[in-house]
């Protein structure tokens, strides 16, 4: 992974335009430039220059992206290898990766090094300082043991300025202290300890070496938690909290239990349940997902029920699931996290809530219906729309079939239509994680994408205002065209920034940039651009509503075949409730 910082950089250096133009001849046209394709053979130009958003795309064959997917194309080489020669040409330095670099190297073993010290410090100065009197008494209050102390190595920071770093100093360099986090500069010259009075919990890395600390207060101020910087060797997405402890018994459950904090791992552990790691209060990431499934397919998700219910959580289940885990989740009881519920309430009824965890379909879906309203048609199909995009993630065939059997059943919906539709979703992202960069694929995908979903797309990229008015109005489910609808749900999930950082991020998906690039084009001439967002948006509302409204016309059909009358009934009531918010719209207007 090359840092965005570094990318930006290149970035600001470069002017796509000069870049394409060493390749290209180009000619302007207004604020743009046009020439004739590279990719492809044509006699009239339809590929363009954008230099105010640093983009290009090519309407005849669909191609286009920032300075780095042209350079890909061009070059035949992936997003690394174009990196690294824009980064010589425009002086920018890529950190080295750590093997290639004996500096770095040093580097690391010295931080190791420090935090191990460190550690030693904090664990030794809970035991046996008398200082450390409340610290012992806190812990014992939560019900802590010294036994589980010591497996946990768990430490306390004393309350003054320098008690760490004057342990440390001479014997490493201060830069290197302050690197990974142990001490801070002080404005004046020197160095203070940042942390300070607080409980230590130290991060083990997979070989048990320490790479962070987590730092609690024992009483209520604030931040309750303070934990290590990002360095070079820790990285929060990337480690999971216990970890080293509990991989044994991880593998011989053939399960994981993932907790939210320090507390609740230790806690658990405590209890015997020892197959838990700790994701720390972030969002659960990729990485993560793999370190898991290295150690087993199965991960249960044991949050507070808050925290159970976000989106992110969710988010990141999904990820859990692309990643192949089997995913399930327990949801505490209101108010209870693992560590509380434990120990009010012992091990054995942990277990049982463990034991009981719900899928990730029945979770997901309990969580829909609380989001729209079931008894109606068009919240049914809401929930259809993402409960098969979810499905569309199962990588084992049979559990997916048996999910959709009763995803059907559950919201009488016909199970042919939603594997027709989730048919759809796998075809969008076994294209996006499998096409090739450089070879050309056919455009068909974009040409069939519906006219307005693409210029709301591009409008998206214009500024922060559309992204927060297409908040408010739609979901990313409201966009039909799948690769529309997962560019949107990342946009709508992140704060707004440059359509050539998006490209960036999108860099190894070629269907998604050559999206961003004609969706951009095509908004490029509008005039009105507010008024082209807000018809967009109705134009795209309408197709929803009529689509729903065909729904129900053939269901309609089918219940009097079947001489369902309460369901026809049903169904008129639905179709009538349709009128009415499609009757709302043309008011708007
Ligand atoms: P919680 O606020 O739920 O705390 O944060 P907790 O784990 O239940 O801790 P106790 O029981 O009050 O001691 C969950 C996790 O989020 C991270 C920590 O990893 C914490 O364990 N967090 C929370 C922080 O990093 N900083 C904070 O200020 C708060
Ligand atoms: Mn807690």
């Amino acid at each position: 992974m090359i840092p965005e910082m570094v990318l930006n950089q290149i970035q600001e250096r470069l002017d796509i335009v000069e870049l394409i133009a060493d390749f290209v001849p180009l000619r302007r046209a207004g604020r743009n430039f046009k020439a004739n394709c590279p990719f492809h053979e044509e006699r009239t130009p339809s590929f363009v220059v954008n230099p105010d958003k640093q983009i290009f795309h090519c309407f005849g064959c669909g191609v286009g992206g920032n300075a780095f997917s042209f350079l890909m194309k061009f070059e035949k080489k992936d997003f690394r290898e174009v990196v690294e020669m824009l980064a010589e040409k425009t002086g920018v330095e890529i950190p080295k990766d750590k093997a290639e670099n004996p500096a770095l190297q040093k580097r690391i073993a010295q931080s190791l090094e420090a935090n191990r010290l460190a550690l030693e410090f904090y664990h030794d100065f809970l035991l046996n300082k008398k200082e450390a009197h409340a610290a012992r008494q806190y812990l014992e209050s939560r019900g802590i043991r010294e036994e589980t102390v010591r497996d946990f190595k768990i430490g306390y920071a004393p309350e003054s300025w320098d008690g760490l770093y004057l342990a440390l100093k001479g014997r490493l360099p201060e830069e290197v202290l302050e690197k990974n986090g142990l001490v801070l500069s002080k404005k004046g010259g020197g160095f203070y300890d940042r942390f300070r009075a607080r409980l230590i919990f130290p991060i083990l890395d997979a070989k048990g070496a320490c790479v962070a600390f987590g730092g609690r207060v024992l009483d209520h101020s604030l931040p309750k938690y303070l934990n290590s910087p990002e360095s070079e060797i820790y990285s929060k997405g990337r480690n999971l909290y216990g970890l080293f402890q509990a991989r044994k018994a991880i593998r011989e459950n053939d399960s994981a239990v993932i907790v939210e904090g320090y507390m609740d791992l230790v806690a658990c552990h405590q209890a015997g349940i020892v197959h838990v790691v700790a994701s720390l209060g972030t969002a659960l990431t990729e990485e993560q997902a793999r370190i898991i499934r290295r150690n087993t397919p199965n991960a249960t998700i044991l949050y507070d029920a808050d925290k159970a219910g976000e989106l992110a959580t969710l988010r990141g289940l999904e990820l859990f699931l692309e990643q192949g885990l089997e995913v399930r989740v327990v949801r505490l009881p209101d108010g209870d996290d693992p560590d509380s519920y434990v120990q009010a309430h012992g091990a054995q009824a942990l277990r049982d809530e463990l034991h009981n965890a719900k899928s990730l379909f029945e979770f997901k879906l309990d969580f829909l219906k609380t989001k729209h309203d079931s008894s109606v048609v068009e919240g049914r199909v809401r929930i259809a729309n993402e409960m098969v995009a979810l499905l569309g993630k199962v990588r084992n065939e049979i559990l997916r079939a048996a999910w959709l059997k009763e995803l059907a059943g559950h919201l009488g919906l016909s199970e042919q239509a939603l594997a027709a539709e989730m048919g759809k979703h796998r075809a969008g992202e076994r294209a996006s994680r499998f096409s090739p960069a450089i070879t050309p694929a056919p455009v068909v995908e974009s040409n069939a994408a519906p006219a307005a979903e693409k210029l709301i797309l591009g409008l998206l990229f214009e500024g922060k205002d559309f992204l927060e008015e297409a908040k408010n109005q739609a979901g990313a489910e409201d966009f039909h065209s799948p690769v529309i609808r997962k560019i949107v749900q990342r946009l709508f999930e992140s704060p707004a920034a440059s359509v050539n950082r998006w490209i960036n991020f999108f860099s190894e998906d070629a269907e998604a940039v050559k999206m961003i690039s004609l969706a951009c084009a095509e908004t490029d001439h509008a005039a009105d651009k507010k008024r082209v967002f807000s018809d967009c948006l109705l134009v795209m509302k309408r197709s929803r509503l009529k689509s729903e409204r065909e729904g129900i016309r053939s269901q309609i059909i089918r219940a009097e075949r079947e001489g369902d009358r309460n369901r026809i009934s049903q169904l008129l009531y639905d179709l009538n409730e349709l009128n009415k918010r499609e009757r709302q719209t043309h008011e708007k207007k």
